[in-house]
Parts: structure tokens; sequence; C-alpha cells
């Protein structure tokens, strides 16, 4: 069995959302979203490591939640983030332990992610590289120029929407992350970094409950999905 470690970039300022306090700490039937993350990873047989990245304001608070996991998970740590998801998530990088052989990486504001997705992930990264959750397109999509005019519309069969968790072989993701840094990139998830390296990443179909919480109708949605799951 691979031992698994799960980064949880929890260090963004939720703007969309416009709440008081940053999206994984807004409650869903009183339990914060980022534990009800921390909890789906903490059940995964796999999951050796969580580390969590976030603001230094919420550094104590993490601690807190992260009590909570002590004698679950065999490692738990917490960093402070970074000016974009992307740093946030390299910062995680310093606590990862020697006898890790894949990275997971896991937005804090989707708690809904499932088990079976999770496994399935860690198998296919562990025979090809990488593989990440996603789900076909839904909407057409397209490409405009800068006056907002059509320049053209993709295939939609061909298009995928990336969710995550995000699983990697360990020393794939750290050289990923390592050249997008020197090289100044800045990619809008993890698999995209480990592509432009010539990395083979597979999409592993997910399903739509696993939604990233973004905007306030997002939290109205997720409290139905949790009462439909009957838990907490
Ligand atoms: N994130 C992070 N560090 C950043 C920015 C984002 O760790 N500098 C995290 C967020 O906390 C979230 C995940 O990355 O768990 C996905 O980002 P997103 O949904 O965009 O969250 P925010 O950036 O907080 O929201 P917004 O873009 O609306 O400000
Ligand atoms: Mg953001």
């Amino acid at each position: 069995m691979s031992k698994l470690a799960v980064i949880i970039p929890a260090a963004g300022s939720g703007s969309r959302m416009g709440a008081r306090v940053p999206k994984p700490f807004l409650k869903l039937r009183g339990v914060s979203i980022l534990e009800h993350t921390i909890r789906a990873f903490a059940r995964v047989d796999e999951v050796d490591q969580i580390i969590v990245s976030t603001s230094s304001e919420w550094i104590i608070e993490v601690k807190t939640i992260l009590e909570n996991f002590k004698g679950e998970v065999k490692s738990l740590d917490v960093v402070v983030g970074g000016k974009e998801r992307q740093d946030s998530i390299y910062n995680a990088f310093s606590k990862i332990s020697v006898e890790i052989d894949l990275i997971a990486v896991h937005d804090a504001v989707r708690p809904f992610i499932c088990k079976e997705l999770i496994k399935e992930c860690c198998e296919t990264a562990s025979a090809v590289g990488g593989a990440i959750v996603a789900v076909p397109a839904k909407d057409t999509i397209k490409k405009v120029n800068i006056d907002l005019v059509i320049n053209s519309t993709p295939d939609r069969s061909d298009l995928w929407q990336a969710q995550t968790p995000q699983i990697f072989q360990k020393n794939l993701l750290i050289e990923a992350y390592d050249s997008a840094i020197q090289e100044k990139f800045m990619g809008t998830d993890d698999a995209s970094l480990v592509e432009r390296i010539g990395g083979v990443v597979k999409i592993i179909e997910g399903d739509r409950r696993n939604l990233k919480i973004t905007y306030p109708i997002d939290l109205k949605v997720a409290e139905l999905i949790l009462d439909e799951r009957g838990e907490e």
C-alpha cells in the first residue's frame, strides 16, 4: 500500500464568498468546512500525513482542528500559505516525510470527496504518474479575444472540469513545482505543472457533489448534500 501525504491549501481570502471569515472556517451544520474535508481523508488507510497551509492568523485555529485527528493520522502539520494557491502548496513541501510515496493536493473547500475516488486516484497515480478527479464539461466553453468576441468553440466532448484531489508520485510533483518556480510559471491547478514537464496525468471521472464551495449559493447546496448524507 502506498503512503499518501495530503496537502490542503486553506490560505485563500474567499473574496467571491464575501464572508467575514475565509471559507475553510465557515461552518456547515456546526462543523468547519476544513474539518469536514480533513475527515474525508483521515478515513482513508493510505493517508499517513496531512499538511494544511493557511494564513498566519489562522494557524492556531487549524492546530485546534488537527487535534481532533491525533491517533487517526500519523503526522499532522500546518504551514503558512502564500500569495497564490500554488505558493501555499509549495510551502507545504518542506514538511513531507521521507517515507511518503504519493502526494495529494485537495482544496480545503471541497468537503464532499469520497473515499473510493481518493483510492482510485492513488492507484492510477502509482501506475502512471498522476491522476486527478474531473467531471465532463456541462456548459459549452468559448474561447474569446480581449473584446469578448468569440474566437472558437472547442468540442465539448473533449473538455473536462478539473477538480481535486490531484494525486502524483512524490518526486514528479516536487520536480514540477521546482521547475514552475524557477521559470515563474503560474498554473491554475497542480496537474498543469506536471503536464508542462511531460508527466502523464490521467482523469478519474468524479461526481458533481465534490463541489468547490466558492459563492454563497454553494453553501446552501453544501448543506443539502450534507443532510442527504445524514452526517454531522
Ligand atoms: N488558497 C490558498 N492560498 C491562496 C489562495 C487560495 O491556500 N493564496 C486555497 C483556498 O483557501 C481554497 C483553495 O485554495 O481552499 C481553492 O481556492 P479558491 O476556491 O479560489 O479560494 P479563495 O482563493 O479563498 O477564494 P476567492 O478566489 O474567491 O478569493
Ligand atoms: Mg482563489
